[in-house]
C-alpha cells in the first residue's frame, strides 16, 4: 500500500484504505477499482491523496497510529463542539475529555515508536481533522519528551482545542482560499485569545490546557501572537503545540493540490528552530517522524529509483528500499531487490519523487 496523489493515478490501481465522511460513514470500500469516475467524485470532496494497492507497493504496510474508528469518533465530536461553541457559545467539554482520553488510552497502549502524519482529509472536515492530527502529535511527542501523562492529557486537550477561537471568526473568514489581506490577517490573529476567553472559566480545564491555547502562535524569538513573549515565558505545553501544528499545517496543506514531502516540512522546522520553535523540542520530534515514509519513492544515489519498504527507527533516514527502476540504464528489476540503507552505507536517499511511477518506468523517463 502506498499514498499517491490522484494526479498520479492510471485507473488500475484499487484503494488501499476505505473512505469515511465526518460521521464515520463508509464513502468508498478499499478494493474499489480507482475508475475515472470515482477520481473525479474524490476531487469534488476536496480528497487529494488516497491509499493505493497496486504491484509496485505489494507487501508494504502503513501504521495506523490511531485506529480509524478513534480518529473518525474524535473528528466528529470536535466538529459538533465547534458548531455547538459557533452557535450557542457553549461546549460540552466532558464529551471532548473523553476524546483525549480515548486518543491517549490507545495511543499510550500501542507503544507505536514512529508517527504517520500523513492524512486522507476531505475538505470540509478539515479543521478538525487538522485539530486531531494535533493533539495526537502531542501525545506522541509529549511522551518522547517523558512529560508524566497527567500533564500530557492537558496538553493534548490544549492541542485539541488549540483553534477553538476559530470558531467565533466570520466563516468567509475561515474558509477563504487566497491570501489574507492584512485586515483579515490581524481579525484571524485574534483568534487565541478568543479560544483562551471562551475556556478561561471553565473550571473542568487545567491551566496547562488554557495556557497552550493562548499562546500556540507565540515565537521563541519573541515575535508571535498575541502577548509576544519569547523563550520559556512561552509555556512548555504551547511550544510542543506550536511545533505539531506548523508540521500537520505544512504536510496537509488545504490550500496546496499536493502531498507535501515530509521532508519538506522538517526542513522547514529545523530551519525554523531557535527563532520560531524551541529546538531542543523540534529535535525530539525528527526522532519519532520517519523522513521517508512507507510507500514513498525515491531517488538513491546510485542513481536507482525505488519504493521505501520499511523505516528503521534507530536511523531514520536509512529506510530499507525496494528497487525499482534505473532511469540512466533503463534496467527494471525484480521485486526481491531490496537495499537495507541500513547496513549499505555506501548508498543513501537523494530526495523523495513525486511522479507517477508506473509512467516512468513505462515511457522510460530520465529523473
Ligand atoms: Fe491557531
Amino acid at each position: 500500500m502506498r499514498l499517491v496523489n490522484i494526479n498520479h493515478i492510471n485507473g488500475n490501481e484499487t484503494l488501499g484504505k476505505a473512505i469515511h465522511d465526518i460521521d464515520g460513514r463508509r464513502l468508498l470500500n478499499a478494493g474499489v477499482s480507482l475508475k475515472p469516475s470515482i477520481i473525479q467524485k474524490l476531487y469534488e470532496k476536496g480528497i487529494t491523496s488516497v491509499y493505493i494497492d497496486d504491484s509496485i507497493s505489494e507487501g508494504i504496510e502503513i501504521d495506523e497510529f490511531l485506529c480509524h474508528e478513534t480518529k473518525t469518533h474524535a473528528k466528529s465530536i470536535v466538529h459538533d463542539e465547534m458548531k455547538r461553541l459557533s452557535q450557542k457559545r457553549t461546549m460540552d467539554y466532558s464529551k471532548l475529555s473523553k476524546v483525549v482520553d480515548n486518543i491517549l488510552d490507545e495511543i499510550l497502549s500501542r507503544k507505536v515508536d514512529l508517527i504517520n502524519v500523513k492524512d486522507v482529509r476531505m475538505q470540509d472536515e478539515q479543521t478538525f481533522a487538522h485539530s486531531v492530527n494535533v493533539c495526537v502529535t502531542s501525545i506522541a511527542l509529549a511522551t518522547k519528551l517523558s512529560i508524566p501523562v497527567s500533564k500530557i492529557k492537558s496538553i493534548a486537550m490544549g492541542a485539541l482545542l488549540h483553534d477553538i477561537g476559530k470558531a467565533l471568526l466570520p466563516s468567509s473568514l475561515l474558509n477563504k482560499t487566497k491570501t489574507l489581506t492584512p485586515q483579515e490577517n490581524e481579525e484571524m490573529k485574534k483568534h487565541p485569545l478568543l479560544g483562551y476567553n471562551l475556556i478561561k472559566d471553565n473550571a473542568e480545564t487545567t491551566a496547562t490546557t488554557k495556557v497552550a491555547v493562548l499562546m500556540h502562535h507565540e515565537h521563541i524569538d519573541g515575535n508571535g501572537y498575541p502577548m509576544n513573549l519569547s523563550g520559556d515565558k512561552i509555556h512548555y505545553s504551547a511550544r510542543i503545540i506550536t511545533i505539531c501544528d506548523e508540521f500537520d499545517s505544512t504536510i496537509n496543506d488545504k490550500n496546496d493540490n499536493n502531498v507535501h514531502n515530509t521532508t519538506d516540512a522538517v526542513e522547514y522546522l529545523i530551519g525554523a528552530s531557535g527563532h520560531i520553535f524551541d529546538k531542543s523540542i523540534v529535535d525530539e520530534l525528527l526522532k519519532i517522524v520517519p523522513i521517508y515514509d512507507a510507500g514513498s519513492i525515491v531517488l538513491l544515489s546510485n542513481g536507482i529509483l525505488g519504493i521505501v519498504v520499511k523505516n528503521n527507527s534507530v536511523n531514520l533516514t536509512r529506510p530499507v528500499v525496494r528497487a525499482l527502476y534505473n532511469p540512466k540504464t533503463g534496467e527494471k528489476f525484480s521485486k526481491v531487490r531490496l537495499i537495507d540503507l541500513g547496513t549499505e552505507l555506501s548508498v543513501k536517499i537523494l530526495r523523495e519523487v513525486e511522479v507517477n511511477i508506473d509512467s516512468v518506468i513505462k515511457e522510460r523517463v530520465r529523473i
